[in-house]
């Protein structure tokens, strides 16, 4: 099932996917085969380095057929059940040239093309070209880090020390106010995903991730339905559910996995969720995304703080710059976080669950049809969907009126599908929907906004976000 509402095209000038397609893919292809090079270069065994050689030689090839506009070519099978649906998809759509495609699926379609590369080579299957750059930009996240994990630990040992008032009014609206909080935190993470990177500076980021910058940002979400959330968690609850499941369709690694984690911790402390599942996806993916093994990255980052923060990076290296060294009580605060989701973990209450529908090329308009998935998360309280991608997927990446309701936008997903969904996001594409009558019009006559070119340049940058929920029970 799809949207009758026309999806944004590669070839639509005013979209960002004109953008997208001639200026930042390239970019994004380039950064792949320098980092497959790289390892390349710093491999001893033989039948590897030829295999890796030809990998970059197929990647430059990729890039090549891309910025030359030429055919889309059918995938090639790599055993996994996906592509199938891919091949068909580009048939049905005519077999397009690049800048001719529809924007969701042609960008989905490059990271699966991509990943095809090293799943049908011998050597280089669990390769992630994008595993360097979600590291070193993670590390580079650390006052945030740290100014969470301290807020973090000291937030866990007052509701610890706090518990004898549950059930008071105080205590109701304390919890009330620290779930909006969480989940604002939860949002702005996703302002920094590395596909943006190529616009933005690290400094710009530590501006993005710090408290300040959070307060501030708060008129920059156009829509808020969190209390409508908290509601549906607080009601399970008082009808005293013994299992309440929240699930998190993951976005990115790095900074956002963690504050994702932030969150999952504190649900489970205050008690608003007994289980947490995470969905990460199953290949690289639209650069940051999580992938299974960045979750022990990130653990192991956690379990030694002083070695991964002190240690020097390649970069640092070659600038002969030596790191901070971290206070005694800065990595104390991190190697709390690391028992406790430690133990979260061992106990099953965070589960991690990947699923390849995550990657497909089509919007999750067909989610009903992915008959297991759909009745799983059915069975949750809660799903959440952090990021662009995962909204653009919800709204199909249709040029909808952006007064169009939600509800209405994510079709099939919205009331009656049995799942609750809300999505936080960050704004890094044209579509949006749920906005008050003249809103956009508002945002695009502001400084960077478009004002009358026919563009919706305000929904580019990150800057602005929406919190929309859909009951679906
Ligand atoms: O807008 C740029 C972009 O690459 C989009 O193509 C994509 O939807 C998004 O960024 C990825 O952002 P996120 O990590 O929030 O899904
Ligand atoms: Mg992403």
């Amino acid at each position: 099932l799809d949207t009758k509402t026309p999806q944004y095209m590669n070839n639509d000038e005013k979209s960002f996917a004109y953008v997208s397609a001639r200026d930042r893919w390239p970019v994004i292809v380039t950064g792949a085969i320098d980092d497959t090079y790289r390892s390349v270069s710093q491999c001893d065994d033989p039948a590897k380095l030829t295999e890796g050689k030809a990998i970059v030689a197929e990647l430059a090839r990729l890039k090549y057929e891309l910025q030359h506009d030429r055919q889309m070519t059918p995938l090639r099978d790599d055993g996994e059940g996906d592509i199938a649906g891919y091949n068909a998809e580009l048939e049905k759509l005519g077999t397009p040239t690049w800048f001719q495609a529809p924007w969701l699926f042609s960008e989905c379609y490059l990271y699966r093309r991509i990943s095809t590369s090293f799943s049908l080579s011998t050597h280089w299957k669990q390769y992630d070209i994008f595993s360097r750059q979600k590291m070193a930009t993670f590390r580079s996240s650390r006052p945030a880090v740290l100014e969470l994990a301290a807020r973090y630990r000291e937030l866990i040992g007052q509701m610890e020390k706090d518990k004898a008032k549950k059930g008071t009014p105080e205590h109701a609206e304390a919890e009330k106010i620290l779930f909006h909080e969480m989940c604002e935190i939860c949002l702005w993470g996703n302002a920094t995903d590395l596909s943006l990177l190529t616009s933005l500076t690290y400094e710009d980021i530590q501006k993005l991730q710090g408290s300040e910058a959070r307060k501030a940002s708060e008129k920059n979400i156009l829509v808020n339905d969190l209390e409508a959330a908290y509601g549906v968690l607080k009601k399970a609850r008082d009808e005293g559910k013994a299992e309440r499941r929240i699930d998190i369709v993951l976005d990115n690694a790095g900074f956002e996995l963690y504050v994702d984690l932030i969150l999952a911790g504190f649900l489970l402390s205050s008690g608003l969720a007994t289980h947490v599942v995470l969905h990460p996806k199953s290949i690289p993916w639209f650069v940051s995304d999580v992938v299974p093994q960045d979750f022990s990255d990130l653990l192991s980052a956690l379990a030694q703080p002083k070695k991964f923060y002190e240690t020097q990076s390649e970069d640092e290296q070659l600038q002969d710059k030596t790191p901070e060294p971290l206070a005694d009580k800065e990595a104390e605060d991190l190697a709390f976080l690391f028992q406790e989701w430690g133990h979260l973990y061992a106990e099953g209450q965070f589960v991690i669950r990947p699923n390849r529908f995550w990657t497909h090329g089509g919007s999750f308009w067909r989610l009903p049809a992915e008959k297991e998935l759909v009745e799983d998360l059915k069975t949750s309280e809660l799903v959440i969907f952090k990021g662009d991608l995962n909204y653009r997927k919800l709204t199909a990446d249709a040029a909808w009126d952006p007064t169009t309701p939600f509800t209405e936008a994510i079709g099939p997903m919205g009331p009656g599908s049995g799942v609750n969904v809300l999505a936080l996001r960050t704004c890094k594409a044209d579509v949006v929907v749920g906005l008050k009558p003249g809103e956009d019009e508002r945002i695009r006559a502001t400084e960077g906004g478009g004002g009358d070119s026919g563009i919706r340049k305000w929904a580019w940058s990150g800057k602005w976000a929406v919190v929309s929920y859909s009951g679906g029970k």
